[in-house]
């Protein structure tokens, strides 16, 4: 191996292998292909933005032209494929961008693989997806790689359609592929919309920490250089056509994780867990909310030997610190202005 694609590099999960990956593996050369969207941000790999081994091109995954063009500039053996729209609430407000993204993006670059690659076996696409596409779990139960599919939001129905894509390529046109499937993940550099960086940050400020219906569904929660080892491990012997399912073997009620958010930045702040606890509030549920999702990971642990490194309760508290500490990334994620940077930015690259 030695030239990988990393679409979606400047996201959170991105991010951290970049991060981890870039440094380790200097015989390789890791180009991120990012559209740079709210999600998407270059701060996150200011680490090894410098490095000789890694390369950043600000192209959209829909956009053929571009796509092609970098695929005839660094003739790559691999492409792992992060890039999407990510966030479930946002797909129920407005599912079209998760289509447009998560599926055609996805069509686009497998088009690219197959034009670029003729057929030659030695290279591969691999494909990150999500859990969500199982659909919801009851009490009791694990999803494993033959669980059927049953997505209920608008992304997961959007990731589902990807991997359907993914496996497609793979029948049809002999494409040699990869795919994961991995349970809710955590750390630093995840944008402050998904639960723990939210609640995080909601705590630190006093502000109210909503909490989804009755606050009992479960979701399975893993450290993201968790998830990025497995799929570094997958890529290097995993073999070619199967699916992995990733997780933590960690299952938690949403308000057992909130609760012990509270209790982890109470004591990094020197506070009383009472007062941030009473900041909780229930509000009205997510339209179709899964109720549990848990991930039956022994195909990766038996294969490839491959199991998390970090408990909930260190990586949680690594969360907190990562949080607390920098302060200058959340300031910049959050701020109007700087989307409006990355937009005109982005116009700017495209029009010049
Ligand atoms: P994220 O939203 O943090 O990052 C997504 C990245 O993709 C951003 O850098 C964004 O700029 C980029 N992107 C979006 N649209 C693009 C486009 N059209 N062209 C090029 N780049 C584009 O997402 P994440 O949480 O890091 O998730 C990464 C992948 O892992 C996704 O495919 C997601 O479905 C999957 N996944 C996530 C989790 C999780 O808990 N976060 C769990 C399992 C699987
Ligand atoms: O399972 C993997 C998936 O995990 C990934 O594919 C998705 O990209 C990722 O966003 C995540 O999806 P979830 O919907 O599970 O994550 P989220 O952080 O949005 O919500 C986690 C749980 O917390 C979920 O049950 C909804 C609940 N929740 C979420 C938010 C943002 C709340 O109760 N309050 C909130 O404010």
């Amino acid at each position: 191996m030695r030239t990988i694609i990393v679409t979606g590099g400047s996201g959170f999960i991105g991010s951290n292998f970049l991060q981890r990956f870039v440094l380790r593996q200097a015989d390789v050369h890791f180009i991120n292909v990012d559209k740079l969207t709210y999600a998407g941000n270059p701060m996150s790999l200011s680490a090894i933005e410098n490095s000789e081994n890694y390369s950043f091109e600000q192209v959209d995954i829909c956009d053929s032209e571009a796509v092609t063009a970098v695929f005839q500039r660094y003739d790559p053996d691999c492409i792992l494929h992060f890039a999407a729209e990510s966030h479930v609430d946002r797909s129920i407000h407005a599912p079209r961008d998760f289509f447009t993204t998560n599926v055609g993006g996805t069509l686009n670059l497998l088009e690219c693989c197959r034009a670029h690659w003729q057929g030659d076996s030695e290279n591969f696409f691999h494909h990150v997806s999500t859990d969500e596409v199982y659909g919801s779990l009851p009490e009791d139960g694990y999803f494993t790689e033959a669980t059927p599919y049953d997505p209920s939001s608008p992304y997961s129905a959007s990731k589902a359609s990807s991997d359907h894509l993914v496996r497609a390529y793979h029948r049809t046109y002999g494409l040699a592929i990869k795919l994961t499937n991995c349970s809710n993940n955590y750390g630093p550099y995840q944008f402050p919309e998904k639960l723990i960086p939210l609640m995080i940050l909601n705590a630190v400020e006093g502000l109210p920490l909503p909490v989804y219906g009755n606050g009992k569904n479960v979701r399975d929660w893993l450290y993201v250089t968790d998830h990025c080892d497995a799929i570094w491990r997958i890529i290097q012997q995993g073999r070619v056509g199967e699916t992995y399912n990733v997780g933590g073997d960690c299952e938690k009620t949403n308000i057992d994780v909130v609760r012990a958010i509270c209790d982890g930045v109470a004591t990094a702040t020197d506070q009383e867990p009472s007062s941030l606890r009473d900041l909780i509030r229930f509000v009205p549920d997510r339209p179709g909310h899964d109720f549990r999702y848990a991930i039956d990971a022994s195909k990766v642990q038996k294969e490839l030997g491959w199991k998390p490194t970090e408990s909930f309760e260190s990586g949680l508290k690594k969360t907190v610190q990562w949080y607390l500490s920098n302060v200058d990334w959340i300031a910049k994620v959050r701020s109007g202005e700087y989307r409006e940077w990355l937009k005109s930015n982005y116009e700017e690259r495209n029009e010049g």
